[in-house]
């Protein structure tokens, strides 16, 4: 069995790849085409004998393989299942979010529920994992503080439950593992980190665990909407991101026990992660 793991670049990806190699399960790694594009800032560079992939036509990398783990792309998500279907994929796993819960009937501010529910049409068991906020989020604020002194965020005091990178893959890696047929097909698997904590909680750690001085620029609402709106583009995503955000201001942030009932290990706390991710604020 060889499990296909597409956006290899992609940091969960790459933990999804090397935890199943870890137990001798033969992995092909899929990177969509043009990767000579430079990486989304953060992403990880592409790891050895990734194979490159047209997304809408992926029919050449699925050729063969049982099982996939995918990132959710509504656009591109028909043209995975038509070709899934014919390869004969008998497992998908999707790399979803939380919001894909929020419950909103607008397709354009829910691509992760858009994604499921394209990816849920076709004939293969699924899995969605419903990742709340990422602890690699603050990736984008080591580059900030290198490049500008500063962090420049909007709602400081949003609480969030942030996961480890680390624990969506081992949760991945579990589901994979087991195989299509296991009590994981047809399920959603929201999952936190393994507490709330605000972000200015998460930034005044890295300095507390890291030594390294943190100057935290809160900005307004419409200041923080405007800094976001170039580097994910504007749009009812970024409304929903916004609102979700406000809505969580002395809000703690719920946390369940799913990374640990799926892997057997307890959430990693973001002291960990930023000690594992050391060099992106100390370099
Ligand atoms: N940040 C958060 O708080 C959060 C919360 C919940 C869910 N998520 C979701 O988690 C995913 C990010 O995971 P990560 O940290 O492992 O990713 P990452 O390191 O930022 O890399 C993302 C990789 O996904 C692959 N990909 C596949 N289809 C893509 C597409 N249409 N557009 C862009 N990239 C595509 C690309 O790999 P190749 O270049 O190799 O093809 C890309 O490098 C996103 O789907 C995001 O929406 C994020």
């Amino acid at each position: 069995m060889t499990v296909v793991i597409l956006g290899a670049r992609g940091k969960i990806a790459q933990h999804v790849a090397t935890g199943l190699q870890a137990r001798e399960i033969p992995v092909r790694l899929g990177t969509r085409t043009g990767t000579g594009q430079p990486a989304r800032r953060g992403a990880s560079p592409l790891p050895d004998g990734a194979l490159e992939f047209d997304p809408a036509d992926p029919g050449s990398i699925l050729e063969g393989a049982e099982q996939v783990f995918l990132y959710a792309d509504p656009a591109t998500a028909p043209a995975f299942v038509a070709a899934a279907d014919q390869a004969g994929v008998k497992q998908v796993v999707l790399l979803s979010s939380a919001a894909s819960q929020a419950g909103t009937t607008d397709a354009a501010a829910d691509p992760h529920g858009t994604a499921e529910a394209i990816v849920a049409t076709g004939p293969y068991a699924t899995t969605f994992l419903q990742p709340g906020a990422f602890m690699s989020n603050a990736l984008f604020w080591g580059y900030s503080m290198r490049t500008t002194g500063e962090v420049r965020i909007p709602y400081l005091d949003a609480e969030e439950a942030p996961i480890h990178e680390r624990d969506i893959a081992d949760v991945a890696i579990e589901v994979l593992s087991a195989g299509p047929g296991a009590e994981h097909d047809g399920r959603g698997y929201e999952l936190t980190g393994p507490e709330s904590m605000t972000r200015r909680r998460q930034l005044e750690l890295i300095t507390e665990v890291l030594g390294v001085p943190v100057k935290m620029a809160e900005l307004t609402p419409a200041e923080g909407r405007a800094e976001l709106a170039a580097v994910m583009g504007d749009g009812p995503q970024l409304d929903s991101l916004m609102s979700y955000w406000a809505s969580r201001v002395g809000n703690p942030h719920p946390t369940n026990t799913n990374v640990t009932a799926l892997t057997g290990h307890p959430a990693r706390p973001f002291t960990t992660w930023l000690t594992d991710h050391a060099s992106t604020f100390t370099s």
